[in-house]
């Protein structure tokens, strides 16, 4: 199975939306009066930038329309799932289709009406009558709007896209989705573990990474995380580590984070869980992006091809544009500044056209009875298996090119289910997945309230559905027929069973071998280190050290002296600096190692500093703009950007126009380093009128500085976190004077030099020599 190049395809389904763009940025309301159409004149300049998040495929106008009008189309880049009926029949309906149609306001039965601003009552002032049905209609529907936010994985974002075959997996199975350039359609949805639906997306923690493939053969979800390995080895001890995890039961604090006593008195004591841990704490706990975090499938999969042959398989998703992470600094200012970070810098890559991809890849091994490769055993989730031993081979590729139309009916309503397989892959008897494969359909039973969830537009499969449930809450499906059983003569016989030939599932003959019932795990299991320590010395420098910092501000909050002297002892059994440095931050003397184990060989394809440069589409490139300069140049830089595949945003003194057209997306007031990947400086940034000069003196800054404070902060905030700088004209006498200078730091006389270095330093994503790491 050699590496593939993307497809055809795959190119084409990665186009951009610049068509249909062009086509829904629609002409403003005709009532639109003088004044009115200035301002839609206005937005629709923006709407001409490539500035993504415009919360409307039409600007609004100034005053409250009064003509009435269909509702409005969505935007460019929204699409909703693909409209197929309950049983999986395709209607040739345009995804697109509003939920809403005709111009005026309706009950949900479609009788029009007059007045839904005042309830209807005995006189002006008399009570409220109880026959005011369109007021019980309206708050009843409003009372019931939430539904119960999932157990785990609650905060999450997701987007439609297509996976196209390479055909290399040919070899190892026969599902038909992974067949050369086949498309197929997909959903995935991105998420944190531990927090609620509103949390904060950069906290440290795991990241799911769930994909529904709507193949022809029934739907396939790969229900993985960003972390190759999970916290426990059978699911039985799932509730425990997430009541570990999640806020205390008392206070109901902290959210979203495992820096507190429960999570560590857990882990410690449980240290098969130390070696997902070690994980959460190293940069992959706070992903840059999602779309720079690598997605797993954790568990050995099996996988059955043409010839019958069987063969051990783990499912990786690799980033094409790398894996990133944030620093700790930046995940914890985003948490206040902009906790959306995640979701928005997903939705705005889509819309601006920079699709997120990823190539699924295999890791294959052969399917023996000891079901274990180069001495780890594969059915145990909390081990790896190096990709240097066991390379990991491109099968496909996965691009997502549309944002969800709504948020709740796709994105909140999708449900993923382990036990949704293809013929072709299967389960292995990994006691995590074993149980995984239980609680999926169990919970969602509640959380979508009824055994048909699968009949919500987003979980409709786009194979034909012909089974034998029926009835239940929120039926879609018109039954015909009178004989949902089998054997049955009345209908005929249907539905018959498929044979093979027909494409049918066919659970893999595996030989158990005879066994006692116990409650109890293989040998292999009391391995809870060595693949940490492996984790461990695979790390570089820079990256080691921000493990350090990590254990030591997450055991610096908790509490229980006993709990961070049981966490120092798990870590003196992975590396002995390692403690000493955590432990000299905690104040503790470093234990001594107890567990002894063989000296594991590093990975170096588990850093991710070094090495390869990747590409920069869709990173965010800010531009400090001086109004009084010539802002025509500036202009030309911002469409170099575009032109570049990246997404500027200019940052004025003010809002609106910084001259010759040039608008401004952030201002001094609200630009803040953490939502930039490199930073421009275009021209000198005196301080802007809303710059509270006088009282930042007081504060020890200088009287009359010569740049904006905020500016500066924005400079030395970009240059403390590692990020490339740029600045030509003015603006390099900006950059000196906010005292950023050395490794990453580009001056010179021509923008489009400045640009083409930043850019290049961005294929690194961060100056990591501005790090001095000593771990
Ligand atoms: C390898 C280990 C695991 C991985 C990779 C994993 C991954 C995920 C992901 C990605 C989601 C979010 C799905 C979505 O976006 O809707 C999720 C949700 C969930 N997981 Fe897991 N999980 C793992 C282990 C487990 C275990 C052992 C259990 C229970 C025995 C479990 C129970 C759940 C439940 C109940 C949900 C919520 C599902 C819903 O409400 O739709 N997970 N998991």
């Amino acid at each position: 199975m050699p590496p593939t190049k993307p497809t055809k395809a795959a190119k084409k389904a990665a186009t951009k939306p610049a068509k249909a763009a062009k086509k829904t940025a629609a002409k403003p309301a005709k009532a639109a009066k003088k004044g009115v159409k200035k301002a839609a004149d206005a937005a629709a300049a923006l709407l001409e930038q490539p500035v993504p998040g415009a919360p409307g495929s039409e600007p609004p106008a100034l005053e409250e329309p009064t003509t009435p009008r269909e509702p409005l189309p969505p935007k460019a880049d929204q699409t909703g799932p693909a409209v197929v009926t309950a049983t999986g029949t395709d209607t040739g309906v345009d995804p697109t289709a509003r939920a809403q149609q005709g111009p005026f306001l309706t009950t949900s039965q479609g009788a029009r009406l007059r007045d839904t601003d005042h309830s209807l009552k005995a006189g002006p002032r008399g009570p409220t009558l109880l026959q005011d049905h369109h007021l019980r209609e309206k708050i009843t529907h409003f009372d019931h709007e939430r539904i119960p936010e999932r157990v785990v994985h609650a905060r999450g974002a997701g987007a439609h896209g297509v996976f196209v075959g390479y055909g290399t997996a040919d070899a190892v199975t026969v599902a038909g989705f992974l067949a050369k350039d086949k498309e197929t359609p997909v959903f995935v949805r991105f998420s944190t573990v531990l927090g609620s639906r509103g949390s904060a997306d950069t906290v440290r923690d795991t990241r799911g990474f769930a994909t529904k493939f709507y193949t022809d053969e029934g739907t396939f979800d790969l229900v993985g995380n960003n972390i190759p390995v999970f916290f426990i080895q059978d699911g039985i001890k799932f509730p425990d580590v997430v009541h570990a995890a999640k806020p205390h039961p008392d206070r109901e604090i902290p959210q979203a984070q495992s820096a507190h006593d429960t999570f560590w008195d857990f882990v410690s004591l449980h240290t098969e869980a130390q070696h997902h841990t070690l994980w959460n704490m190293s940069d992959r706990g706070i992903p840059r992006s999602y779309r720079t975090m690598e997605g797993f499938g954790v568990h050995t999969f099996r996988c059955l091809n043409a010839e019958g042959e069987t063969s051990l398989v783990k499912f990786h998703w690799k980033p094409r544009l790398g894996v990133h992470s944030l620093v700790w600094e930046e995940a914890q200012l985003l948490g206040g500044l902009d906790p959306d970070f995640h979701r928005r810098d997903l939705a705005d890559a889509i819309e601006s056209g920079a699709f997120p991809s990823w190539e699924l890849g295999v890791q294959v091994f052969p399917d023996d009875e000891e079901q274990v490769f180069a001495g780890i055993d594969l059915l145990d989730p909390t081990k790896l298996v190096p990709e240097e031993l066991a390379p990991v081979q491109p099968i496909g590729l996965l691009t997502l090119n549309r944002n969800v139309t709504n948020f709740f009916a796709e994105t909140e309503q999708v449900a993923f289910h382990l036990g949704n397989l293809v013929p072709g892959i299967d389960v292995t008897d990994d006691p995590l997945l074993q149980a995984r494969l239980f609680s999926y359909v169990d919970t969602q039973l509640t959380r979508l309230g009824g055994p048909n969830f699968s009949q919500i537009p987003i979980n409709r499969p786009h194979a034909p559905v012909n089974d034998m449930l029926r009835d239940g809450f929120h039926q879609h499906g018109d039954h015909v027929g009178v004989a949902p059983y089998r054997p049955n003569s009345l209908d005929g016989g249907c539905p018959f069973h498929a044979g093979v030939e027909d494409g049918a599932f066919v659970d893999l003959a595996v030989t158990v071998p005879a066994a006692t019932k116990v409650r109890e795990n293989p040998a292999s299991y009391d391995d809870h280190f060595s693949q940490a320590r492996l984790f461990w010395k695979s790390m570089s420098s820079v990256e080691r050290e921000h493990i350090v910092l990590a254990y030591t501000f997450e055991l610096g909050k908790c509490y229980e002296q006993a709990i961070k002297e049981r966490q120092l002892m798990a870590l003196a059994n992975i590396d002995d600096e390692l403690c000493a440095q955590v432990a000299q931050g905690l104040g503790l003397p470093a234990p001594e190692r107890t567990v002894e184990y063989p000296e594991p060989d590093p990975s170096p394809a588990l850093s991710q500093v070094g090495g390869e440069t990747w590409p920069s589409d869709g990173r965010i490139i800010g531009i400090v703009v001086d109004p009084s300069g010539d802002t025509g140049s500036v202009d030309e830089v911002r469409r170099s950007v575009v032109g570049a595949g990246m997404v500027p945003l200019v940052i004025g003194p003010h809002g609106g126009d910084l001259g010759g057209g040039l608008i401004a997306q952030r201002t001094f007031g609200t630009a803040r380093s953490v939502e930039f990947d490199a930073v421009l400086v275009a021209g000198a940034a005196p301080p802007a009128s809303d710059a509270l000069v006088a009282r930042d003196s007081k504060a020890g800054a200088p009287a009359t500085p010569a740049t904006d404070p905020r500016v500066t902060l924005l400079l030395q905030e970009c240059f403390r976190h590692a990020k490339a700088l740029g600045a030509w004209g003015d603006g390099q006498q900006v950059l000196e004077e906010s005292g950023c200078a050395g490794a990453g730091v580009v001056t010179g006389d021509q923008p489009a030099g400045v640009l083409a270095e930043v850019q290049e330093l961005l294929g690194l994503h961060r100056v990591w020599e501005r790090f001095a790491a000593e771990v």
